[in-house]
Protein backbone atom coordinates (compact mmCIF):
# COMPACT_ATOMS: atom_id res chain seq x y z
CA UNK A 1 0.00 0.00 0.00
CA UNK A 2 1.38 3.44 -0.84
CA UNK A 3 0.45 6.39 0.72
CA UNK A 4 0.54 9.72 -1.15
CA UNK A 5 -0.18 13.21 0.18
CA UNK A 6 0.51 15.31 -2.78
CA UNK A 7 -1.71 15.53 -6.43
CA UNK A 8 1.57 14.97 -9.04
CA UNK A 9 2.40 11.75 -6.90
CA UNK A 10 -0.72 10.39 -7.06
CA UNK A 11 -1.48 10.96 -10.95
CA UNK A 12 2.23 9.35 -11.39
CA UNK A 13 1.20 6.53 -9.37
CA UNK A 14 -2.42 5.75 -11.59
CA UNK A 15 -1.55 7.08 -14.20
CA UNK A 16 -1.13 3.31 -16.15
CA UNK A 17 -4.14 1.90 -14.03
CA UNK A 18 -6.86 0.80 -15.77
CA UNK A 19 -9.68 0.76 -13.73
CA UNK A 20 -9.40 2.67 -10.67
CA UNK A 21 -12.54 2.83 -7.73
CA UNK A 22 -12.08 5.41 -5.20
CA UNK A 23 -13.63 5.91 -1.78
CA UNK A 24 -13.37 9.27 0.18
CA UNK A 25 -13.62 9.52 3.33
CA UNK A 26 -12.40 11.58 6.73
CA UNK A 27 -10.64 9.15 8.29
CA UNK A 28 -11.50 7.61 11.62
CA UNK A 29 -12.69 4.24 9.61
CA UNK A 30 -15.00 1.86 10.85
CA UNK A 31 -16.26 -1.23 9.43
CA UNK A 32 -18.89 1.24 7.58
CA UNK A 33 -15.63 2.51 5.37
CA UNK A 34 -14.16 -1.12 5.29
CA UNK A 35 -17.39 -2.55 3.40
CA UNK A 36 -17.22 0.59 0.74
CA UNK A 37 -13.69 -0.60 0.17
CA UNK A 38 -14.75 -4.49 -0.87
CA UNK A 39 -16.91 -3.00 -2.56
CA UNK A 40 -14.67 -0.46 -4.38
CA UNK A 41 -12.44 -3.76 -4.71
CA UNK A 42 -14.84 -5.55 -6.65
CA UNK A 43 -15.14 -2.95 -9.38
CA UNK A 44 -11.28 -2.19 -10.24
CA UNK A 45 -8.25 -3.60 -9.82
CA UNK A 46 -6.56 -0.37 -8.35
CA UNK A 47 -8.66 0.84 -5.08
CA UNK A 48 -7.76 4.49 -3.86
CA UNK A 49 -8.88 5.70 -0.49
CA UNK A 50 -8.49 9.75 0.93
CA UNK A 51 -8.35 10.37 3.91
CA UNK A 52 -9.21 14.04 4.52
CA UNK A 53 -11.12 16.16 7.16
CA UNK A 54 -12.82 18.86 4.78
CA UNK A 55 -12.76 22.30 6.69
CA UNK A 56 -15.23 23.13 3.96
CA UNK A 57 -18.18 21.57 4.98
CA UNK A 58 -17.89 22.08 8.80
CA UNK A 59 -19.99 25.40 10.31
CA UNK A 60 -17.86 27.34 12.48
CA UNK A 61 -19.54 25.95 15.79
CA UNK A 62 -19.51 22.35 14.26
CA UNK A 63 -16.63 20.01 15.75
CA UNK A 64 -13.99 20.34 12.30
CA UNK A 65 -11.37 21.24 15.49
CA UNK A 66 -12.06 17.82 17.16
CA UNK A 67 -12.97 15.84 14.86
CA UNK A 68 -11.28 12.16 15.35
CA UNK A 69 -7.69 12.18 13.62
CA UNK A 70 -6.86 8.59 13.63
CA UNK A 71 -4.04 8.55 10.97
CA UNK A 72 -2.25 5.32 12.06
CA UNK A 73 -5.07 3.30 13.24
CA UNK A 74 -6.72 4.31 9.31
CA UNK A 75 -3.59 3.35 7.73
CA UNK A 76 -3.49 0.11 9.53
CA UNK A 77 -7.08 -1.23 8.99
CA UNK A 78 -6.43 0.42 5.45
CA UNK A 79 -3.30 -2.05 4.89
CA UNK A 80 -4.95 -4.85 6.46
CA UNK A 81 -7.66 -4.52 3.67
CA UNK A 82 -5.84 -4.69 0.84
CA UNK A 83 -6.17 -1.01 -0.10
CA UNK A 84 -3.03 -0.31 -2.79
CA UNK A 85 -3.38 3.46 -2.56
CA UNK A 86 -4.00 6.24 0.37
CA UNK A 87 -4.41 9.50 -0.66
CA UNK A 88 -3.80 11.48 2.41
CA UNK A 89 -3.26 15.86 1.27
CA UNK A 90 -3.02 17.90 3.85
CA UNK A 91 -5.09 21.72 3.59
CA UNK A 92 -2.23 23.24 1.45
CA UNK A 93 -2.34 20.38 -0.70
CA UNK A 94 -6.68 20.76 -1.90
CA UNK A 95 -6.79 24.25 -0.72
CA UNK A 96 -3.74 26.42 -1.80
CA UNK A 97 -5.76 29.13 -2.27
CA UNK A 98 -9.16 29.93 -0.79
CA UNK A 99 -11.58 28.22 -2.54
CA UNK A 100 -13.51 30.87 -4.30
CA UNK A 101 -15.43 28.64 -6.86
CA UNK A 102 -17.67 26.55 -5.69
CA UNK A 103 -20.43 24.81 -6.71
CA UNK A 104 -24.86 25.90 -6.86
CA UNK A 105 -26.34 23.32 -5.51
CA UNK A 106 -29.82 22.27 -6.66
CA UNK A 107 -32.93 22.33 -4.22
CA UNK A 108 -32.70 18.92 -3.07
CA UNK A 109 -29.73 20.35 -1.01
CA UNK A 110 -31.66 22.83 0.90
CA UNK A 111 -33.90 20.12 2.14
CA UNK A 112 -33.49 17.88 5.64
CA UNK A 113 -29.68 18.24 6.20
CA UNK A 114 -29.50 21.35 4.15
CA UNK A 115 -31.85 23.13 6.44
CA UNK A 116 -29.96 22.63 9.30
CA UNK A 117 -26.26 22.48 8.06
CA UNK A 118 -26.81 25.22 5.74
CA UNK A 119 -23.61 25.02 3.40
CA UNK A 120 -22.49 21.18 4.23
CA UNK A 121 -23.36 20.31 1.38
CA UNK A 122 -21.43 22.55 -0.61
CA UNK A 123 -18.66 21.77 1.23
CA UNK A 124 -19.03 18.39 0.57
CA UNK A 125 -19.84 18.75 -3.43
CA UNK A 126 -16.90 20.90 -3.71
CA UNK A 127 -14.47 18.86 -2.00
CA UNK A 128 -15.83 16.05 -3.98
CA UNK A 129 -15.52 17.03 -6.95
CA UNK A 130 -12.09 18.28 -6.76
CA UNK A 131 -10.99 14.79 -5.14
CA UNK A 132 -12.89 12.94 -8.24
CA UNK A 133 -10.82 15.60 -10.81
CA UNK A 134 -7.51 14.57 -9.02
CA UNK A 135 -8.26 11.12 -8.46
CA UNK A 136 -9.80 10.23 -12.29
CA UNK A 137 -11.66 7.17 -10.82
CA UNK A 138 -13.60 4.96 -13.01
CA UNK A 139 -15.73 4.07 -9.85
CA UNK A 140 -16.52 5.61 -6.69
CA UNK A 141 -18.50 4.72 -3.72
CA UNK A 142 -20.68 6.18 -0.78
CA UNK A 143 -22.05 5.46 1.59
CA UNK A 144 -26.22 5.18 2.04
CA UNK A 145 -25.87 6.04 5.90
CA UNK A 146 -25.20 10.08 3.90
CA UNK A 147 -27.87 9.21 2.20
CA UNK A 148 -28.69 12.77 0.93
CA UNK A 149 -25.26 13.24 0.65
CA UNK A 150 -25.29 10.04 -1.73
CA UNK A 151 -28.16 11.41 -3.91
CA UNK A 152 -26.52 14.74 -4.04
CA UNK A 153 -23.26 13.22 -5.34
CA UNK A 154 -25.22 10.96 -7.76
CA UNK A 155 -26.65 14.40 -9.44
CA UNK A 156 -23.73 15.65 -9.38
CA UNK A 157 -22.39 13.08 -11.72
CA UNK A 158 -24.97 13.22 -13.98
CA UNK A 159 -25.83 16.67 -14.60
CA UNK A 160 -21.82 17.66 -14.21
CA UNK A 161 -21.01 14.36 -17.25
CA UNK A 162 -18.30 13.29 -14.97
CA UNK A 163 -16.97 10.01 -15.86
CA UNK A 164 -17.01 8.56 -12.99
CA UNK A 165 -20.14 5.54 -11.84
CA UNK A 166 -21.22 6.13 -8.20
CA UNK A 167 -22.33 3.28 -6.71
CA UNK A 168 -23.83 2.90 -3.09
CA UNK A 169 -22.65 0.85 -0.22
CA UNK A 170 -25.22 -0.36 2.25
CA UNK A 171 -25.07 1.02 5.77
CA UNK A 172 -23.24 -1.21 8.44
CA UNK A 173 -25.16 -1.74 12.04
CA UNK A 174 -23.98 -1.93 15.23
CA UNK A 175 -25.65 -5.56 16.36
CA UNK A 176 -28.06 -3.88 18.09
CA UNK A 177 -28.32 -1.45 15.08
CA UNK A 178 -27.09 1.25 15.20
CA UNK A 179 -25.58 2.72 12.33
CA UNK A 180 -21.79 2.74 12.15
CA UNK A 181 -20.95 5.93 12.22
CA UNK A 182 -17.08 8.28 13.16
CA UNK A 183 -19.77 10.40 15.12
CA UNK A 184 -20.54 7.49 17.48
CA UNK A 185 -16.70 7.90 19.83
CA UNK A 186 -18.16 10.63 20.65
CA UNK A 187 -20.65 8.89 22.82
CA UNK A 188 -20.87 8.13 26.24
CA UNK A 189 -22.12 4.55 27.69
CA UNK A 190 -25.15 5.74 28.48
CA UNK A 191 -25.55 7.77 25.07
CA UNK A 192 -24.57 4.17 23.14
CA UNK A 193 -26.89 2.97 24.88
CA UNK A 194 -29.95 5.11 24.05
CA UNK A 195 -28.50 6.12 20.10
CA UNK A 196 -30.05 3.03 18.63
CA UNK A 197 -33.78 4.46 19.34
CA UNK A 198 -32.75 6.83 16.43
CA UNK A 199 -32.74 3.69 14.39
CA UNK A 200 -35.50 1.53 16.33
CA UNK A 201 -38.27 4.47 15.19
CA UNK A 202 -37.27 4.74 11.92
CA UNK A 203 -37.63 1.07 11.08
CA UNK A 204 -40.60 1.08 13.25
CA UNK A 205 -42.38 3.54 10.81
CA UNK A 206 -40.38 1.65 7.83
CA UNK A 207 -42.27 -1.31 9.05
CA UNK A 208 -45.97 0.25 9.65
CA UNK A 209 -45.75 1.26 6.08
CA UNK A 210 -44.81 -1.79 5.00
CA UNK A 211 -47.96 -3.12 6.71
CA UNK A 212 -50.38 -0.55 4.84
CA UNK A 213 -50.08 2.52 7.08
CA UNK A 214 -50.19 5.60 4.54
CA UNK A 215 -50.39 8.95 6.94
CA UNK A 216 -46.91 9.38 6.96
CA UNK A 217 -47.09 12.85 8.59
CA UNK A 218 -48.89 11.28 11.52
CA UNK A 219 -45.64 8.48 11.31
CA UNK A 220 -43.62 11.01 11.45
CA UNK A 221 -44.86 12.90 14.33
CA UNK A 222 -45.40 9.90 16.82
CA UNK A 223 -41.90 9.26 16.40
CA UNK A 224 -40.79 12.57 16.79
CA UNK A 225 -43.00 12.68 20.12
CA UNK A 226 -41.52 9.75 21.63
CA UNK A 227 -37.97 10.25 20.58
CA UNK A 228 -38.25 14.10 22.64
CA UNK A 229 -39.84 12.01 25.33
CA UNK A 230 -36.71 9.87 25.87
CA UNK A 231 -34.60 13.24 26.16
CA UNK A 232 -33.79 13.45 22.10
CA UNK A 233 -33.71 17.00 20.50
CA UNK A 234 -35.10 15.99 17.14
CA UNK A 235 -34.33 17.58 13.74
CA UNK A 236 -36.50 15.71 11.99
CA UNK A 237 -37.99 12.31 11.22
CA UNK A 238 -39.17 12.37 7.40
CA UNK A 239 -40.80 9.69 4.92
CA UNK A 240 -39.64 11.18 1.77
CA UNK A 241 -39.37 9.92 -2.06
CA UNK A 242 -36.08 8.13 -2.65
CA UNK A 243 -34.91 9.92 -5.95
CA UNK A 244 -36.27 13.13 -5.15
CA UNK A 245 -36.55 13.35 -1.54
CA UNK A 246 -39.33 15.42 -1.63
CA UNK A 247 -42.14 14.56 0.94
CA UNK A 248 -43.51 11.02 0.05
CA UNK A 249 -47.26 10.71 -0.93
CA UNK A 250 -48.95 7.45 -0.32
CA UNK A 251 -49.10 5.86 -3.73
CA UNK A 252 -44.98 6.40 -4.21
CA UNK A 253 -43.35 3.23 -3.65
CA UNK A 254 -39.64 4.34 -3.52
CA UNK A 255 -39.51 5.97 0.07
CA UNK A 256 -36.81 6.85 2.48
CA UNK A 257 -37.57 7.44 5.81
CA UNK A 258 -34.94 9.87 7.28
CA UNK A 259 -33.89 11.01 10.84
CA UNK A 260 -32.00 13.53 12.38
CA UNK A 261 -31.99 14.29 16.07
CA UNK A 262 -29.25 14.81 18.95
CA UNK A 263 -28.34 13.15 22.11
CA UNK A 264 -26.77 15.99 24.10
CA UNK A 265 -24.32 17.45 21.70
CA UNK A 266 -24.19 14.47 19.49
CA UNK A 267 -26.05 14.51 16.05
CA UNK A 268 -26.61 11.36 14.75
CA UNK A 269 -28.82 10.85 11.56
CA UNK A 270 -30.03 7.44 9.97
CA UNK A 271 -32.41 6.16 7.39
CA UNK A 272 -34.10 3.32 5.51
CA UNK A 273 -34.94 2.75 2.24
CA UNK A 274 -38.10 1.02 1.58
CA UNK A 275 -39.46 -0.43 -1.60
CA UNK A 276 -43.15 -0.94 -2.15
CA UNK A 277 -44.77 -3.38 -4.62
O1 LIG B 1 -18.98 11.26 3.93
C1 LIG B 1 -17.87 11.75 4.18
O2 LIG B 1 -17.04 11.16 4.89
C2 LIG B 1 -17.52 13.11 3.61
O3 LIG B 1 -18.64 13.93 3.52
C3 LIG B 1 -16.79 13.02 2.25
C4 LIG B 1 -17.68 12.39 1.18
C5 LIG B 1 -15.52 12.21 2.39
C6 LIG B 1 -16.43 14.42 1.77
O4 LIG B 1 -15.59 15.08 2.68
Amino acid sequence: MEIIADIASLRARLKYETSVAFVPTMGNLHAGHVSLIRIAQQHARCTVVSIFVNRLQFAPHEDFDRYPRTRSNDCRLLEESSVDVVFMPDEQTLYPVSQEFQLLLPVMAETLEGVYRPGFFRGVATVVLKLLNIVQPHVAVFGEKDYQQLQIVRRMADQLNLPVQIIAGETIRAGDGLALSSRNHYLDAIQRQEAVELARHLRQIRDSIASGERDFPLLEQLAIEKLSQRGWMVDYIAVRQQDTLLPASADDSRLAILGAARLGQIRLIDNFLLMLQ
